[in-house]
């Protein structure tokens, strides 16, 4: 039975890592990523399925608790699938990195509870296990408290970054402290010797600083960073539960924790380069702290038009490029703003959009946007695609976005976001930005392409503006393109 029952498990286990990792490979493309999404899913349950099958390979300890500890994994499938079940249907586009966050979170509290089982029960095998079992549940634990604390900044249940005098070399002792607890740990068991306090008093206290490291570690990043922290975190938890699926030799955890921590570590990479800063540049270094230009320094004025006049204007030209950003996520306006691409296209003018790498704050979060609203994926461009339309074109809406199309990229080497490739909306022919007041972007920074001579500005929810250039198109006459 016991073999049989180890077969099976081995099979499963490899079908659930070639689901994940097929899936993964169809979410690279937005026509493919929700079948993506899907087949990976299928991998996850027959994965969490498969481990009820150890039931059958328990040992002679483990047999006494075995419907007990299958009645426990029932109920924790069903509070936490019913959980994420609501939580995912409720969730707000604009709330989607709390809500990683807090999975990524769990994810690496997972990892570090593994571990911890593993420690108490003192049956990992040897020193290598030992040390690849601490690194883990070190990964793990910080991962699961510097999450949490990701999730309150975003959250805004923490609103101000803690920043001391001293922080960074504290944080490297507590770093040195956890490190000296394990490697002590490793010590004791490897040579056999009596511990100074008693081994689950050691545990305690390495869990503990990890956790605290977390904390520390987080502490002090401004909540615009912590997409990126989320995303480092994604890969720490993926690489915790890689080595502790290696520790408990489960193919299925090895597989889905390394393909989580590279899919992780590409992410993070990926938006630095597109922010044009380095990793230990988030990490260490506090965002927005550089000189920045004032608003007086800009020369130029804002000035202000009527959304029917703005949406006219577009009617009448010949091309229009879109450069959505985060407020329109906030406005949920991409139903609208497809709305008034059809009555463009159906007056002849030719519509693209153009998405930048960072616009919104998470990754592909425009696409996914506009992918909601049904906006054909031939009209979306990225930002090396389309970067040079922008010059010969008549109008760029500008709409939500702020950073992405700020010209201080270019030239202000005090901007905070000096060296950002941005998408080259002042460039157009006519730029109208739609926005609601005077309000900065993500970097807090002011954007002098608003003041631009070929600029004008149409205050209001990015909705409400879109509402009003349909009504005033649609009074022409237009029909919308089909
Ligand atoms: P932002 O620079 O954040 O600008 C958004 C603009 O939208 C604001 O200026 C705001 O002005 C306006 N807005 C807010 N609510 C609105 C509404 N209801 N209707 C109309 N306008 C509204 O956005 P972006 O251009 O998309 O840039 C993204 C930024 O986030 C970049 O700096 C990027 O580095 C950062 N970031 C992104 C990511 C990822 S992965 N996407 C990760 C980390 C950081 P008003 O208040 O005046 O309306």
């Amino acid at each position: 039975m016991t073999s049989i029952a180890q077969l099976i498990i081995g099979v499963t286990d490899l079908a659930a890592a070639f689901l994940f990792m097929y899936g993964l490979k169809r979410m690279s493309s937005p026509v493919t990523a929700p079948s993506g999404i899907f087949v990976a899913g299928i991998g996850m349950l027959v994965a969490i399925l498969a481990s009820f099958l150890y039931v059958f390979d328990a040992g002679a300890s483990a047999k006494p608790h075995l419907v007990a500890n299958a009645g426990l994994g029932v109920v924790a499938l069903i509070v936490g699938g019913g959980v994420a079940w609501w939580a995912g249907k409720k969730v707000a586009m604009t709330a989607m990195p709390q809500m990683v966050a807090i999975y990524n979170g769990m994810g690496g509290g997972a990892a570090g509870a593994i571990a911890a089982v593993e420690l108490f029960s003192a049956r990992v095998p040897g020193a290598v296990q030992l040390v690849v079992t601490l690194l883990g549940a070190l990964i793990g634990a910080i991962s699961f408290s510097g999450s949490l604390i990701a999730w309150a900044k975003l959250q805004g249940v923490l609103n101000k970054p803690l920043r001391v005098k001293g922080q960074q070399i504290f944080n490297g002792l507590v770093m040195l402290t956890t490190l000296a607890v394990g490697g002590y740990i490793v010590f004791v068991a490897d040579r056999g010797v009596t511990p100074l306090i008693p081994m689950p008093d050691l545990i305690w206290l390495f869990f503990g600083c990890a956790l605290v490291f977390g904390i520390l570690m987080t502490l002090p990043i401004g909540g615009a960073d912590m997409p990126v922290v989320i995303s480092i975190y994604n890969a720490f938890t993926g690489l915790a539960v890689g080595l502790e699926g290696f520790v408990l030799q489960n193919p299925a955890l090895m597989i889905a924790g390394m393909v989580v921590g590279a899919a992780g570590l590409l992410l993070t990479l990926l938006m630095a380069k597109a922010m044009n800063r380095s990793i230990s540049n988030i990490l260490f270094t506090n965002f927005g702290t550089v000189v920045q230009r004032k608003q007086g320094d800009i020369k130029g004025s804002l000035k202000p038009v009527e959304a029917g006049d703005a949406g006219i204007f577009m009617r009448y030209a010949s091309t229009v490029i879109i450069v959505p950003g985060y407020g329109l996520a906030v406005a949920q306006g991409q139903q609208k703003l497809y709305e008034f691409v059809k009555l463009l296209q159906g007056a002849g003018v030719s519509v693209k959009f153009a998405v930048h790498p960072v616009a919104g704050r998470m990754p592909g979060q425009m696409d996914v946007l506009l992918a909601e609203a049904g906006v054909p994926y031939d009209l979306i461009f990225q930002l090396d695609d389309i970067n040079e339309e922008f010059a010969n074109t008549d109008v760029a809406l500008v709409i939500g976005a702020n950073d992405v199309v700020n010209p201080a990229a270019r030239t202000e080497k005090s901007s905070p976001i000096y060296g950002m490739p941005i998408l080259n909306a002042d460039k157009a022919k006519k730029v109208y930005v739609v926005k609601r007041g005077e309000g900065k972007g993500y970097a807090g920074i002011v954007n002098a392409l608003f003041y631009g001579d070929n600029c004008d500005m149409v205050y209001g929810d990015a909705a409400a503006v879109l509402g009003k250039m349909i009504e005033a198109v649609r009074a022409l006459g237009t029909k919308a393109a089909a």
